[in-house]
């Protein structure tokens, strides 16, 4: 067996033993353990959100002094501690509803939001950096000042343009590859902090 396969299957295996319903949610939680973007009793928005593995991350993390909304294109079977919504990130109605779900503004946007692939790279590439812009659109919306965000990406053409594009609204644009992530994709996160409304 490779060895990414054999990673895949590890933290697959792991999800199923821990009562996770995505090995996504590994991955948030490697970022997490790396740079503290989650803490008690936070407000947090989950944009892309189905099965539900970064919403379980991210309840248990908050707990019951915090609030996670999450929102999904898909239905998604409750998450305890988190309200779920269905619709599209690109509905201006969604920012109203995800803050209104958590009473405020968001500390953390978090964002592994990813397009139904087509198999031609530069097609998949451009779409997904099409849904991370609107997610950095979403989050600027959402966020409260000096929150933070998670935003999947994929390495490219495109993506020190979408970097730059964060720096003007992040004092901090760091780039992330947990070990959850298989190794050879070319998927990575950046993790954005200290957020400056305009
Ligand atoms: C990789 S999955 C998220 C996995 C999740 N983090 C977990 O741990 O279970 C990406 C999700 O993005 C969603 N998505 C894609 N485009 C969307 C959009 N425009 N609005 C809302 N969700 C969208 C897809 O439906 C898919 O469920």
């Amino acid at each position: 067996m490779r060895l990414a396969d054999a990673r895949r299957d590890h933290y697959r295996k792991l999800a199923r033993d821990q009562g996770f319903r995505s090995r996504a949610a590994y991955k948030l939680k490697q970022i997490n353990d790396s740079y503290h973007v989650l803490k008690k009793g936070q407000k947090v928005a989950d944009i892309g959100c189905a099965p539900g593995g970064w919403l379980q991350v991210a309840a248990g993390i908050v707990g019951s002094a915090g609030k996670v909304a999450g929102i999904d294109l898909k239905a998604v079977e409750p998450v305890a501690g988190a309200t779920i919504l269905q619709g599209s990130i690109d509905d201006p109605a969604s920012v109203k509803s995800l803050v209104e779900a958590l009473g405020g503004h968001a500390d953390v946007v978090l964002s592994d939001l990813a397009p139904n692939v087509s198999g031609m790279w530069e097609v998949d590439h451009a779409r997904q950096m099409d849904l991370t812009r609107s997610a950095l659109a979403l989050a600027r919306q959402v966020l409260g000042a000096g929150g933070s965000a998670v935003f999947k990406v994929f390495e490219g053409e495109f993506l020190s343009e979408l970097k730059e594009e964060m720096r003007k609204s992040f004092g901090k644009v760091l780039v992330s590859k947990p070990q959850a992530s298989r190794q050879e994709s070319s998927e990575m996160y950046l993790v954005c902090l200290n957020f400056r409304p305009s």
